[in-house]
């Protein structure tokens, strides 16, 4: 440690301070589901998928990802500050008009960059892929991956939030001990303290419960309408509604600048979280099994 420390020149030096670069670039810009979520999303998605989504998907993804979605679901994130990719920056959340608790495309979603118009670009790049590998346009494997990882963002509450607090980003919290905010509390402190309390932080057990309460538990009910979709283009408008309407029921709700968040907010919102993250798997299966798919001629885009 001190040797370290006490030769900052040389190639230590430089060890160094590529450490402390990688460090403050990693430093996280609160705004997306976690990695964790992300991947929760993506997993529960790929055991829904059927045969021709999961050939389409090898097929695009890069061999160390060895057919695995999940692996590359938070690439989005990690690239969302380069230069060829900053453009895409609104494409992760929706602001809306503080305290009206609606989305409206219109209004909300300019020239399509938000997370509900990222989900149609990519979702039209993609019904291109059964066209043949020929003469595309576009990089499908990208459009694969911000598919999905938009999929997992627009599920997320306080991604679509109010524009002055950035989507809660502004709104400075205690997770029980720790400093956090409101925005960061949904992307990853529920998640986190979910899976220490009650998964050993093990995400495979997270994710075994969170498919058996939609299989045969609490949601069975419910996962025929989640994926119930007519055009696959206005139902991300459907998402980003529900979103900002949880966000202004569970997420805003008796949270005020400086208050610090336990037991009583975890266990209320914890199974919101947990909605969220299965409804996004399910939909994302759903737009995988649609845009490849054999049918995927009767789907017309408006890009
Ligand atoms: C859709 O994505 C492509 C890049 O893949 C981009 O060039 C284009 O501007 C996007 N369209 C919209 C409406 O954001
Ligand atoms: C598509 O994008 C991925 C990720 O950025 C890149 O590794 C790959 O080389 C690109 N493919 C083509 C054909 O440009
Ligand atoms: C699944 O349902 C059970 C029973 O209602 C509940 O206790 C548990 O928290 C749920 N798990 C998840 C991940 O939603
Ligand atoms: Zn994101």
């Amino acid at each position: 440690m001190g040797s370290w420390l006490e030769t900052p020149d040389g190639w230590t030096g430089r060890m160094f301070q590529v450490v402390i670069c990688l460090m403050i670039a990693s430093v996280p810009v609160a705004q997306s589901w976690s990695k964790e979520g992300h991947v929760l999303t993506c997993r529960i998605a790929q055991d829904l998928l059927e045969p021709e989504a999961v050939g389409a998907i090898k097929n695009l993804l890069p061999d160390y990802a060895d057919g695995d979605l999940s692996s590359l679901c938070s690439w989005p994130d990690q690239v969302r500050h380069w230069f060829k990719y900053r453009w895409m920056n609104s494409l992760h959340f929706i602001d809306t008009p503080d305290l009206a608790c609606t989305f409206d495309y219109a209004r909300d979603c300019k020239n399509d960059k938000c997370v509900a118009g990222g989900i149609s670009n990519f979702t039209s790049q993609l019904l291109h892929y059964r066209e043949g590998t020929s003469d595309r346009r576009y990089n499908m494997t990208e459009a694969l991956l911000f598919l999905s990882h938009f999929m997992g963002d627009i599920h997320q509450p306080m991604h679509v939030g109010f524009t002055s607090d950035e989507g809660g980003n502004t709104i400075q919290v205690h997770w029980f001990k720790r400093k956090s905010n409101l925005h960061h509390v949904w992307d990853r402190d529920i998640i986190l303290t979910t899976l220490a309390d009650f998964y050993n932080r093990d995400m495979r057990i997270f994710q075994q419960d969170l498919q058996t309460n939609f299989t045969k538990g609490i949601w069975d009910d419910d996962i025929s309408s989640w994926g119930d979709c007519h055009d696959l283009f206005s139902c991300p408008t459907k998402y980003a509604t529900e979103s900002i309407s949880l966000a202004c029921k569970w997420g805003y709700k008796g949270v005020h600048q400086g208050d610090t968040l336990a037991d009583d907010y975890f266990s209320s919102r914890m199974p919101i979280v947990a909605k969220r993250i299965a409804q996004g798997g399910v939909r994302l299966a759903m737009f995988l099994n649609r845009v490849f798919g054999e049918h995927n001629q009767q789907i017309t885009g408006p890009i």
